[in-house]
């Protein structure tokens, strides 16, 4: 059967890709926060994940505020890269696994978690970013992606809570799968940050580590963070964490930290990453 093997959070920072699409990965600002992810580029290849499920959310690429559907769940042979204003990036296009993609929609809603389902769909920064943080620059992306596109754009987006259970119901759906398949999930954004508004800038790294430390050792306690204490206590944009507890949810109960990493600045952003392996 289908497992999830391992659960990645990462930032997803725009500026990151546009630093290595720009061939500014070496300079004396960027290298620090890039030679703190080879040892997951060293992970993963390891790894060798046949299945990536990146959880991200859009930023007004795919979806406009027409439509703002809280969970959705990529079911198209690829999608393509999204023009943000500057052209799409150039990395590869995202191949994604339709079949599997369709099972995990049934099982969910069946499991009363209402997907919406999406057969066409582009895909911005936030799911490109974190695959160019973890597999560089390949001709073509080494694992099939199913991205699952969460709203935390629009008030009001989903709890941590319901995010951990969505989790739980993903791991559920990817061991009803029939198929020996090594699955790694990703949750994406954060950590603190704040883009506009008299707060811009902000970070918080207390409230970063408490995160990621919650993340290895006792996720019940994230759960229970009010969606307003993220934004009061980590940035408006700091939201974007609850997308790493789908992730975490999805490992089960016991995990393995297996890498960390923490990094400030990055454009306005704290970038945080951690590898979870499942026990
Ligand atoms: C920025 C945008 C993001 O989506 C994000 O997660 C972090 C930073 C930005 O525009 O700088
Ligand atoms: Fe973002």
């Amino acid at each position: 059967m289908a497992r999830i093997v391992a659960g990645v959070g990462t930032s997803h920072t725009p500026a990151i890709g546009a630093a290595v699409d720009n061939g500014k990965a070496g300079q004396p600002y960027w290298l620090p926060l890039f030679e703190g992810y080879e040892p997951a580029k060293r992970w993963i290849a390891e790894t060798k994940p046949d299945v990536a499920i990146v959880v991200y959310n859009d930023h007004v690429n795919a979806f406009d505020f027409k439509i703002v559907p809280t969970f959705a769940l990529g079911c198209a042979d690829e999608f393509p890269i999204a023009d943000e204003g500057w052209g799409p990036r150039p990395v590869p296009v995202v191949k994604g696994y339709p079949e599997l993609a369709a099972h995990l929609v049934q099982s969910l809603v069946l499991d009363e978690f209402d997907m919406t389902i999406v057969n066409e769909m582009q895909v911005d920064h936030g799911l490109t970013v974190p695959l160019t943080l973890l597999f560089g620059t390949p001709q073509a992306w080494p694992c099939r992606v199913i991205p699952l596109a969460v709203n935390v754009v629009q008030y009001p987006a989903p709890t941590g809570r319901r995010c951990y259970r969505l989790g739980q119901a993903i791991r559920k759906a990817v061991e009803g799968w029939d198929e020996d398949l090594k699955v790694v999930i990703f949750g994406t954004g954060g950590m603190s940050h704040q883009i506009q508004g008299p707060r811009a800038g902000l970070t918080n790294p207390a409230f970063d580590k408490t995160f990621l430390d919650g993340l290895s050792q006792d996720p019940q306690r994230l759960v229970r963070i009010p969606p307003i204490e993220y934004l009061r206590e980590a940035g408006a944009e700091a939201i974007e964490l609850v997308m790493w507890l789908i992730m975490r949810g999805a490992l089960g109960e016991k995990v393995e930290e297996v890498y960390r990493f923490y990094h400030i600045p990055a454009s306005s952003t704290a970038v945080g990453h951690i590898i979870l392996e499942c026990r």
